[in-house]
């Protein structure tokens, strides 16, 4: 496998089978289901060895309208790694998003690359997961009715800083939200959804800590046994609170964007928990 002998083309739904075949040999939990979802939102490249049907690299760009996008699923095949394919597939997706301000999380393996491509740090994400403890249910959650989604996506405005609704209203079909609701307007959501070897709840945005446990609390209960995956700032300060209630600190990620937000005034809300480390 040389890289003149490589080609990019377009991501279509007949590479999902190579694109797991990736994510599996990289470790990630990720399902069929899992890429097809990230697909569904997304646009991308894949990379085909010379026999044009090998999938030997991924890549895909999940676009919050004209201002913001996720870069994700960025993955080279082990055997052809260190020689230039991932820098391509960065190239690729760069020029396709265009002006869009573009944000990822991190490996330790594709730091390097980030960093040479002009992107920066803005924090740390905790993966954290395991098996759901007993939590107390909270007072005011519920579960969303179709008539909230308005609050919710301009509560994800505010904490995002784009506009998410493309991937909100997606979760609400394949997953659940949830709203803090004291009675005086939505003061907080939350989503879960079926992801790899369980469940995944996020994302989560509220005004402060205690609203951001109340809202996870929501869905632990229903979770209660079950496997959980929760991916949080450190900066959010839930990471004690996770471990206590069964969902230890299995790795990390580093949050970075390209260019950095200049003079972007902090939020009343807060995003405690990603929808994943691929949506942001
Ligand atoms: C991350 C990954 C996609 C990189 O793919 P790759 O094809 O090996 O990357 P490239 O060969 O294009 O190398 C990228 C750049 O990083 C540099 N680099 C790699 N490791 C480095 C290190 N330890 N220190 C400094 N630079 C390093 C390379 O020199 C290269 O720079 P250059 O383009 O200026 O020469 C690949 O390692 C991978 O699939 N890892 C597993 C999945 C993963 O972690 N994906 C990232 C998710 S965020």
């Amino acid at each position: 496998m040389t890289q003149s002998t490589i080609s990019l083309t377009a991501f279509r739904p007949d590479h999902l089978e190579g694109a797991l075949r990736l994510s599996r040999q990289a470790g990630w939990p990720h399902r069929r289901e899992d890429w097809q979802l990230a697909l569904d939102l997304s646009a991308g490249f894949v990379a085909l060895d010379a026999d044009a049907s090998t999938v030997v690299g991924t890549i895909l760009m999940t676009p919050y309208k004209r201002d913001v996008a996720t870069v994700n699923m960025v993955i080279v095949d082990e055997a052809a790694r260190g020689r230039g394919l991932g820098r391509r597939l960065m190239e690729a997706i760069i020029e396709q998003a265009g002006l869009r301000a573009l944000r990822l999380v991190a490996t330790g393996e594709g730091l390097p690359l980030y960093q040479k491509l002009g992107f920066h740090r803005t924090g740390t994400i905790i993966q954290h997961q395991g098996m759901a403890l007993p939590v107390a249910a909270p007072a005011n959650v519920r579960p969303a009715e179709s008539h909230d989604i308005f609050g919710i996506l301009e509560l994800d405005r505010t904490a995002f800083g784009a506009d998410r609704r493309c991937l909100l209203r997606t979760l609400a079909e394949v997953g659940q939200l949830a709203v803090l609701d004291r009675g005086h307007g939505i003061a907080g959501f939350a989503a879960s959804r079926a992801f790899g070897r369980g469940e995944v709840i996020g994302p989560i945005v509220a005004a402060n800590v205690d609203d951001g446990k109340a809202l996870l609390s929501f869905f632990m209960t229903r979770s209660e046994g079950r496997f959980v995956r929760v991916d949080t700032a450190e900066a959010s300060q839930l990471s004690a609170w996770l471990s206590e209630h069964g969902l230890g600190q299995v790795g990390d990620g580093i949050a970075m964007q390209r260019p950095v937000a200049v003079g972007s005034s902090p939020s009343t809300f807060t995003t405690f928990a990603l929808a994943s480390q691929a949506f942001g």
